[in-house]
């Protein structure tokens, strides 16, 4: 008898979808066999993934035979698919922004809510990315102190929005003329304050996900977030600068502690700090620059910073899909 678990990656030659493979290569799952889907355009293509030289196929037009799939692609693939495959018993991980902010939905950090995945019929949604990193920082602030306001500003990379945005970035490097750009602005030797459309308050789609995902994370539904969201020219990890205040007006030292031995967080020394350059393809979150604000005790500063394709996407889902393979649920 076959008693391999078999695991698909949709949208396999997306950013996120070949990192999900990098990472599935270096963690070397035992036991599984895997598949892997994308368009017409890519059918066909060979990746390696866990010792095994697969062929990339097109979307079935019925559910595979799988235990568990990671979606990698677009919004409306996953609005389409993902229901379809869900009913028909398959585990999903999904990273589109679709399903996240359904209450049926689990939305899941594992470092911060893996006791969310009990909650999981069928479908487990993986956060924005900006929100992921953001998240693994305000958990052990909450847990030791209470979260009373969050006030981030991200610096996000141009790999955030897909491969597409890449390759417009690096044209406009080249000096090429580009007729339709994913950016409402050029991105090379610029800096964006807008990542997706405006709402009527003015806020942008991304700045609205990062501050609703968070308080579903976090189970946090009274607390005042609030978010600027820009597109900065940097190829891969985002980067937020984030102010917290907090409940029971704790010294500097004693927040810097609950940040120590987290998994999932590295701590710089004092004066020390970390660049997306730096960190692009790590797993981990990175915090530094924690200070105490001059004029408010108990509001504190911080850079915080990750590589969006990984922890802010692929690492995310492939630790979720470990924990629910664990979970027997
Ligand atoms: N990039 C990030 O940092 C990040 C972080 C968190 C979440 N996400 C989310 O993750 C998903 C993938 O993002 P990405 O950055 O990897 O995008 P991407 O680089 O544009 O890749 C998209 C993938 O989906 C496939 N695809 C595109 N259009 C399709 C269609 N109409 N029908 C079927 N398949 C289609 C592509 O296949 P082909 O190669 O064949 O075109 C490709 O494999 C998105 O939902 C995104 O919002 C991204």
């Amino acid at each position: 008898m076959d008693d391999k678990l078999k695991i698909g990656i949709v949208g396999a030659t997306g950013l996120v979808g070949q990192t999900a493979i990098e990472v599935l290569n270096e963690r070397s799952p035992e036991n599984c066999e895997f598949s892997a889907y994308a368009t017409e355009r890519i059918k066909g293509r060979m990746i390696a993934i866990n010792e095994s030289v697969i062929h990339v196929e097109t979307y079935p037009s019925k559910p595979p035979d799988l235990d568990y799939a990671l979606f990698c692609a677009p919004n409306e693939v996953a609005k389409t698919l993902v229901p379809e495959w869900r009913n028909a018993g398959i585990r999903i991980i999904d990273n589109s922004s679709v399903f996240r902010l359904d209450a049926a939905v689990p939305l899941v950090v594992p470092e911060v809510n893996s006791s969310d995945i009990s909650d999981a019929s069928g479908l487990i949604a993986n956060p924005n990315c900006s929100t992921i990193q953001l998240a693994v920082v305000l958990e052990p602030l909450h847990k030791a102190f209470g979260i009373k306001r969050v006030s981030v500003a991200t610096y996000q990379s141009v790999s955030g929005a897909g491969a597409e945005a890449v390759e417009q970035w690096e044209n406009e490097i080249a000096g090429e003329t580009v007729s339709k750009s994913p950016f409402p602005r050029p991105i090379h030797a610029n800096v964006i304050p807008q990542i997706g459309e405006f709402n009527e308050s003015g806020f942008t789609s991304e700045e609205a996900k990062l501050m609703k995902e968070l308080k579903k994370i976090l189970h946090l539904d009274n607390i005042p977030i609030s978010a600027t969201a820009v597109r900065v020219p940097v190829r891969t990890g985002h980067s937020e600068a984030v102010e917290v205040s907090l409940n029971g007006k704790p010294d500097l030292k004693e927040v810097s502690r609950c940040f120590t031995n987290k998994e999932g967080l590295v701590v710089s020394a004092p004066g020390e700090y970390h660049t997306p350059l730096e960190i692009a393809g790590s797993n981990e979150v990175f915090i530094s620059r924690i200070r105490e604000h001059p004029d408010e005790k108990g509001t504190f500063l911080f850079w915080v910073v990750a590589d969006n394709l990984r922890k802010g996407a692929a690492t995310n889902a492939v630790q979720i899909m470990e924990k629910w393979i664990v979970s027997g649920e």
